[in-house]
């Protein structure tokens, strides 16, 4: 009798583990996620890498206004499948992007007869997963939260910024995962024994952006809230209509940080690109009328120191013709500037001549970059789209920096947070429409990057960060110099910044207690760490002949790239990158490290063997300093093959960059 029970009890035991867990491995074997039900039908998971527990069991599943489905399930079943695919990018850090994982998705049927699928992907870098509700009796869900979470093993690290930071521009801090109040998403967390976390979402499309928090013992989700008619809280963050998917709640987990920058799984969790013919997407270096604006010798709006003039626009894009650089932005050119509020997208000020500049642009071959500040009017905006890009079109404007300078946005459902639901909606219905008229958006103020760009990839660049013209005018002095050296590994991480780098001349005597954290060759060295198919060359024409020498590196540094590994970092001290030129076998390399000077190693083995190349290297003066010397800098020429070996001495906010081309 007591074998017998012994044998059910084994049986049952098989029969319970086969019905209510379920797991999968990547396809290197190294990381493990299981899922499971509780004995209350609550679906959680668990992930372990090379053997050990990274997250504990975790909950998971939406909390809804007309039914709590984070519980109350029951496994109906379950598949899995392999997936491996290499696609190449329209532009990126790389050509081509391999894709390989495993996937499970579990089948869920609740005790209210909903039915919901949870998909899992194990990737050798990480894992994803996401709601998703098919076609059924159900039609529609008011998600009040979400509850997925990750209940991390240990005390990390995690680097953050706070969940209302307006525009996402603000300074990364670290402190203890059990610390974290509300922050946004993306978080990226240093592991305690030694790896790296990057917990954020992908495919974000019609549902509010993800924030964080820690409690119990878990870091949680917090959904954008919609705001009511008084613009205050609401209880509801999503409204969906049956089918549909949740976006993917992602986290690439490696155990160095050059593997962490190398992931790809946010853009892989993305559907394939929707635009047929890409031939019109063009990666750009631009100038701008725009610096000027920020250290306050210019203004957007018409009067004595207007900057978008006809005549200022003219020497700018003559200026840019004969330096190669692509495109000019134009910021002030359109009515509505002296109160914000009242911006007209298709109205120059009288003295800018569009036709006349779209011509001459046309005849130099240089872009006009388009402008278009809504002041945080998007319904505005999005009711105009058409008659905006047709306008912009007709001038051969296909590229247009968009902004929304307001803490919350006026959309078509109401004020509400850019991030929320409506807000979401309304970038994603810009990016579409430009598309339709093969315009490129620069996405200021945006929603936290998620990877659009792979299935649109005319949304080229996104603000999202505390950038470089806070340089100009921030009452804290500007970014200190360990900023630059958090962000590759923080927003950077979420896709390309518009963060506006070469500032060659660093005295603003309009606001003297500001002044940019760095020296001229940490400046260079942005264009390599920081990575955007839009990239802006920030300074103005007669700051950039003040270093002509200097200046040289910004022409020829391409923004579309064929490879890119990151040589070495620590967060928050300093990161040296490696970029390969796309379709050439050119090589850049730029460095960046905070208030400490330090030594860059940079080994040369990511170049051809048996070729020889040549050197250009522009670093910091011995004397370099970004506080009392920023300007010493020295350009040194030579020969290097892969295996030699640069060692560049990088001053306290400094940095370097180098060319190195192939010989014949
Ligand atoms: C804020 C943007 O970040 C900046 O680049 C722009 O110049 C101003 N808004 C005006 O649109």
């Amino acid at each position: 009798m007591k074998s017998y029970s012994y044998i059910l009890f084994i049986l049952l035991f098989v029969f319970a583990s086969c019905s209510h867990q379920t797991e999968i491995t990547s396809p290197d074997g190294s990381l493990f996620v299981s899922f499971r039900l509780t004995d209350a039908g609550a679906p959680e998971y668990a992930v372990a890498l090379d053997g050990e527990t990274v997250i504990d069991w975790s909950a998971l599943g939406l909390k809804c206004a007309e039914q709590d489905m984070t519980a109350n399930f029951v496994l109906q079943g379950s598949d899995s499948r392999f997936h491996q695919e290499t696609w190449e990018t329209v532009w990126g850090e790389e050509r081509e992007i391999t894709d390989t994982y495993k996937e499970m998705v579990v089948h869920l049927r609740h005790s209210s007869g909903a039915e919901m699928d949870i998909t899992f992907r194990a990737f050798n870098d990480g894992f994803a997963f996401r709601y998703s509700f098919s076609e059924q009796e159900l039609k529609s869900l008011t998600i009040t939260e979400e509850a997925s979470e990750y209940r991390f093993t240990a005390e990390h690290q995690v680097w953050s910024i706070p969940w209302r930071t307006e525009y996402y521009e603000g300074l990364w801090t670290k402190a203890p995962l059990s610390a974290i109040d509300t922050v946004c998403s993306p978080v990226t967390i240093e592991l305690q024994n030694g790896g790296y976390a990057f917990v954020h979402e992908a495919s974000l499309r019609d549902y509010p952006a993800q924030n964080l928090y820690y409690a119990d013992g878990a870091l949680r989700t917090y959904l954008t809230p919609w705001l009511d008619e008084h613009a205050h809280i609401m209880p509801d963050k999503a409204y969906k209509n049956v089918p549909f998917p949740s976006p993917w709640r992602m986290v690439i987990l490696t155990r160095t940080l050059p593997e962490l920058v190398a992931s790809r799984i946010m853009l892989n969790l993305n559907p394939p690109c929707r635009i047929d013919d890409t031939s019109w997407i063009k990666p750009m270096k631009f100038m701008g009328i725009w610096w000027g604006m920020h250290i306050k010798t210019m203004t957007w709006e018409a009067g004595p120191k207007h900057g978008a003039t006809t005549a200022n626009m003219e020497r700018y894009l003559r200026f840019a013709k004969e330096h190669g650089i692509d495109a000019v932005l134009a910021e002030g050119w359109n009515l509505g500037w002296e109160d914000w509020k009242h911006f007209d997208f298709t109205t120059p000020y009288p003295d800018w001549d569009m036709d006349y500049l779209s011509k001459l642009a046309g005849e130099l071959g240089v872009q006009i970059v388009g402008h278009n500040e809504t002041g945080g009017n998007a319904a505005d905006y999005e009711c105009n789209l058409d008659s905006i890009y047709r306008y912009h079109a007709a001038h051969g404007i296909h590229a247009i920096k968009t902004g929304y300078v307001s803490p919350i946005v006026r959309t078509v459902n109401g004020l509400q947070f850019n991030k929320g639901q409506a807000g979401v909606r309304h970038y994603r219905k810009v990016i579409e429409t430009a598309a339709k008229y093969h315009i490129c958006i620069d996405n200021h103020e945006p929603v936290m990057p998620t990877g659009l760009q792979r299935t649109w990839p005319n949304l080229m660049t996104q603000e999202g960060v505390r950038g470089q013209e806070w340089n100009a005018w921030s009452v804290d002095g500007g970014n200190p110099c360990e900023h630059v050296t958090v962000l590759p590994f923080t927003r950077i991480l979420a896709g390309p910044v518009d963060f506006t780098p070469g500032v060659f001349h660093f005295e603003n005597p309009v606001i003297p207690t500001t002044r940019v954290h760095s020296t001229l060759m940490n400046q260079l060295g942005l264009f390599v760490c920081f990575y955007s198919p839009l990239q802006m060359a920030c300074d103005l024409p007669e700051h950039y002949m003040e270093h002509a020498d200097a200046f040289r590196f910004i022409e020829q540094v391409p923004c579309d790239w064929e490879h890119s590994l990151l040589v070495d970092g620590k967060i928050g001290d300093f990161c040296i990158f490696a970029r390969q030129g796309r379709a050439t076998d050119d090589w850049y390399i730029g460095g960046i490290t905070d208030e400490q000077p330090r030594e860059a190693v940079v080994p040369l083995s990511m170049l051809d063997q048996g070729k020889k190349y040549s050197l250009t290297l522009y670093r910091d003066g011995d004397d370099a300093d970004w506080l009392t010397r920023p300007y010493a800098y020295n350009i040194e020429k030579g020969e290097v093959t892969c295996s030699d070996t640069l060692r560049i001495r990088m001053a306290a906010g400094g940095g370097f960059a180098a060319a190195i081309l192939p010989k014949n």
